[in-house]
């Protein structure tokens, strides 16, 4: 349907042109993880300061939906106070049954990503940069 049209066309837009790809040389906070199922995996750096999350980098290897999802994500937080940006996290690394969609639909094109919990096999990789970050904050 439409719906799910738009959602591809966000995502494919994400993983063709992602937003914030690379290694942040003065980040403060590394965080490496990556898909058991299928070994893909993301490294994000961020710099945090004053209680903020000042700046944010991904890079790693993997699906169009890892990769976009990682995009996007940085997108979402960056600026973001670091229990705002946890929060989000905590919420969508458990995302995506279907709930919050308000709060979701707040965050702009991770909205997208409602569009893949129709198939389960690929909530693993909509949310492994989200785990990323939710670790990466826990630990910090
Ligand atoms: Fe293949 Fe995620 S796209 S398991
Ligand atoms: Fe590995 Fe999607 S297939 S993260």
């Amino acid at each position: 349907d439409q719906l799910e049209t738009l959602y591809r066309q966000v995502i494919m837009d994400h993983y063709k042109r992602p937003r914030n790809k690379g290694v942040l040389q003065d980040g403060s906070l590394t965080v490496d993880m990556n898909n058991p199922t299928c070994g893909d995996r993301i490294r994000l750096t961020m710099k945090i300061d004053g209680g903020k999350v000042d700046d944010v980098k991904f890079e790693g290897e993997g699906c169009s939906i890892s990769m976009a999802s990682a995009s996007m994500m940085t997108e979402a937080i960056r600026g973001k106070d670091t229990e705002s940006a946890l929060r989000l996290a905590e919420m969508f690394s458990e995302m995506i049954q279907g709930k919050d969609v308000e709060q979701i639909e707040a965050l702009g094109d991770a909205v997208a990503l409602q569009g893949v919990a129709k198939f389960p096999a690929r909530i693993k990789c909509a949310t492994l940069a989200w785990k990323a970050l939710e670790k990466g904050l826990k630990d910090h």
